[in-house]
């Protein structure tokens, strides 16, 4: 693995696995990885002769009071892991890097980025969106690899790899979890132990939603208040929202029908986590 010293170094080294005829797999990434990051390597490499990673903690993503100063950050280690699964491209851009002075251009995303995580996280979208465009610049990769746990992103990403013309395939990962359902996530590190066997309900809350809709008769309403009934069960937790959304375009779906994703938004203490269900209704 080779760790780039800057923009320019990533631009070279992707100039000459191209040049060697080799095709480029992106997985970008925040860092303090875990097995659900490597799950995306692991399919880079299974698709694409040259995989490049960057870890950056995008400020642009994070919103007043939110965590940006306390996001767990371990380089060394998480360079280890990632050589570990024979990534061939390293980078960590510094904040300077990608925002120089006098940077302002955005990506104002629309449509699937204006609900749930857009409405709750103002700016987020914008900030994802504004980075992922700039790294995909950076590396032109074939293929980029993102998780459906954050399926909201994939959708509004998505949008714009269509809606801007990117030359590039994206692929949706499935979501690799603990072993007690709870999905992997950089930010179940905050959680003590008590509020780690509690998050759980929230994959248990969305568990018992997909059972209910898979017989194609219930409406939204009545799947999100099973999931709210779940969800009251554990006092360590509060729902932020539950929702059932067309896998499509991210619109809220009354009866649900086709592919969806049955969505949950919320807190342990003070760590807000979501998760996702993705599945078909055959009816
Ligand atoms: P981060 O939260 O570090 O996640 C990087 C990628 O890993 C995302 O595509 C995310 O969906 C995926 N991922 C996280 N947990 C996962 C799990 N349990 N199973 C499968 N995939 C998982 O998402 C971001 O960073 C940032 O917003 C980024 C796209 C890098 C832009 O800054």
């Amino acid at each position: 693995m080779i760790t780039a010293g800057g923009i320019d170094e990533v631009r070279r080294l992707i100039g000459e696995a191209k040049k060697a005829g080799k095709t480029i797999g992106f997985v970008p990434t925040m860092g303090a990885l875990h097995e659900g990051h490597l799950s995306l390597v692991r399919r880079a490499k299974s698709e694409c002769d040259y995989v490049a990673v960057s870890v950056f903690v995008n400020p642009t993503q994070f919103g007043e009071g939110e965590d940006l100063d306390k996001y767990p950050r371990d380089i060394e280690k998480d360079s280890a892991m990632l050589s570990a699964e024979g990534t061939d491209l390293l980078f960590f851009p510094t904040t300077d890097d990608m925002y120089p002075d006098g940077f302002d251009t955005w990506v104002v995303p629309g449509g699937p980025a204006s609900i749930l995580e857009g409405e709750r996280r103002p700016g987020h979208f914008k900030g994802v969106c504004t980075v992922v465009l700039k790294l995909f610049q950076i590396v032109s990769p074939d293929k980029a690899f993102f998780g459906q746990k954050d399926a909201q992103q994939f959708t509004v990403l998505n949008r714009m790899v269509i809606d801007l013309n990117l030359a590039l395939q994206m692929i949706e990962c499935p979501i690799v979890r603990e072993a007690d359902g709870l999905a992997m996530s950089s930010r179940n590190a905050y959680l003590n132990s008590k509020e780690r066997k509690a998050a759980v309900i929230f994959n248990q809350a969305i568990t018992r939603g997909a059972e209910i809709i898979k017989d194609g008769n219930s409406t939204r309403d009545q799947v999100i208040t099973e999931i709210s009934k779940v969800l009251s069960k554990e006092p360590l937790a509060r729902l932020d929202y539950a929702e059932i959304v067309n896998a499509e375009d991210f619109s809220v779906i009354e009866k649900p029908r086709g592919v969806v994703y049955i969505l949950i938004a919320g807190f342990i203490g003070g760590t807000r986590l979501i998760d996702n269900i993705k599945l078909k209704i055959e009816k």
